[in-house]
């Protein structure tokens, strides 16, 4: 049962899906810019139902609550539904034309489906989940890890369950843990020995939870990861992708926190996730990365403003950020050095752009705080309080 587990988990986090872009971009081998996808944690559900309130998860089980609007695009409090799941893939078609390749790092099933007995119901949600993709972007392969991009570039595909404390994992964690830690080690050198660079994902990111502050892997596995990509092998390293957090977010990862100036680095970039279950719109991302110099560019997060969505029966997916326009820097790459000076302008005393860029991207423009957008917008509006209660009472999203 445990290795039927085991295998399920790696199907999860190892997929990189080539798309038929990634056909084209074979064929012109001298272009020099290329574009990739990154989205995560789709949580699809297979038993979503719109009626029903976040407080019994979207879910008909016993003694479930009725919602007090149907949400047939997905809910704020709940995982994907099926729609959601359409939705992205078709979002992504369109925002990503020429994308090569697309960077899924899990976690493919909704929450509260794993099981002793093979949890049928996840494997059934990866199954969908693959499929949908496989209809919508015919290139659907998944890999742990492929050579593509002019060749001069790996994406390596480790499998972060084994270095985060899970159960699901247990009895063989430490034996694969290290197994695979040797595995990414000479990868690395293997990269670095013939002048190759390196796109690292997976699911659960080494670091920390903004959440609760705790941090997600075992102590001594994150300190050998770490001494891998920002120590020896910071300069193979192109960028790293992960998620988990269901946030859009940044990492840096300096090797000595004695001296930071001098200190060698690297850095993880996170996606936020499909699934709104953490409050949170769904977002995904489009990069651009040149291929010449082996090294990521720019991104555009695009989104999905649910609440709008669900309260004009319009849901559209717009463009959110480009990452060189909200957080300007001389720097015009994205890498270690870029990702020190956003996180130091996260505390800017004199320039609050990063902040609030980073605040609002990090929920793809959901507020996490308590507050009400349709009031907002009529009590902006109106003067007189009748009015403003025929207004507010007009729409029906509230919160
Ligand atoms: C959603 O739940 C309601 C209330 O139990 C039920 O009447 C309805 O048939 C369900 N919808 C679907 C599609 O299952
Ligand atoms: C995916 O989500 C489910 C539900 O929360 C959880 O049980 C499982 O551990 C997650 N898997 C990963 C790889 O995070």
């Amino acid at each position: 049962m445990n290795r039927f587990i085991l295998l399920i988990f790696v199907v999860i986090i190892g997929f990189s899906l080539l798309t038929e872009g990634w056909k084209k971009g074979r064929r012109h081998r001298k272009r020099k810019v290329t574009k990739f996808m990154h989205v995560s944690d789709v949580h699809f559900d297979l038993f979503y139902n719109q009626s029903i309130s976040k407080d019994t998860s979207c879910r008909s089980t016993e003694g479930f609550k009725m919602a007090d609007h149907e949400a047939p695009y997905g809910r704020i409090g709940c995982d994907s539904p099926e729609w959601l799941l359409e939705s992205t893939l078709a979002a992504m078609k369109e925002k990503g034309k020429d994308a090569e390749f697309i960077l899924l790092t899990g976690n493919l099933s909704a929450h509260d489906m794993t099981d002793d007995q093979g949890s049928p119901n996840v494997l059934k949600a990866i199954q969908t989940v693959s499929s949908k993709a496989h209809e919508v972007f015919h290139f659907f392969y998944p890999l742990c890890c492929f050579s593509s991009l002019d060749g001069k570039m790996v994406v390596l595909v480790p499998n972060a369950m084994y270095w985060n404390n899970n159960w699901q994992t247990y009895p063989l964690w430490d034996e694969i843990a290290e197994r695979q830690l040797q595995w990414l080690a000479e990868q690395l050198a293997l990269a670095k020995n013939k002048g190759k660079r390196v796109l690292i994902m997976s699911h659960i990111p080494p670091g920390g939870d903004p959440f609760n502050y705790n941090y997600f892997w075992i102590p001594k596995y994150a300190e050998r990861y770490a001494i891998l990509v920002a120590g020896k092998y910071h300069d193979v390293i192109a960028g790293q992708f992960y998620a988990h957090t269901h946030k859009d977010d940044f990492r840096l990862q300096i090797l000595n926190t004695e001296d930071e100036k001098t200190s060698t680095k690297s850095f993880v970039l996170q996606t936020a996730s499909v699934s709104p279950i953490y409050s949170n719109n769904p977002a995904f991302k489009v990069f651009t990365m040149r291929t010449d110099i082996q090294a990521l560019v720019d991104y555009d997060q695009h989104y999905l403003d649910l609440e709008i969505a669900t309260e004009f029966s319009n849901p559209v997916w717009k463009f959110d950020y480009t990452f060189s326009k909200r957080y300007p820097s001389k720097n015009k790459l994205i890498n270690a050095n870029r990702i020190d000076e956003l996180s130091q302008k996260l505390i800017s005393q004199t320039d609050a752009q990063y902040w609030n860029g980073y605040f609002m991207g990090t929920t793809a423009n959901y507020f996490p705080s308590h507050y009400d957008r349709f009031g907002l917008y009529c009590i902006v509006r109106y003067v007189l309080e009748d009015d403003f209660h025929r207004c507010y009472d007009n729409f029906k999203v509230h919160n």
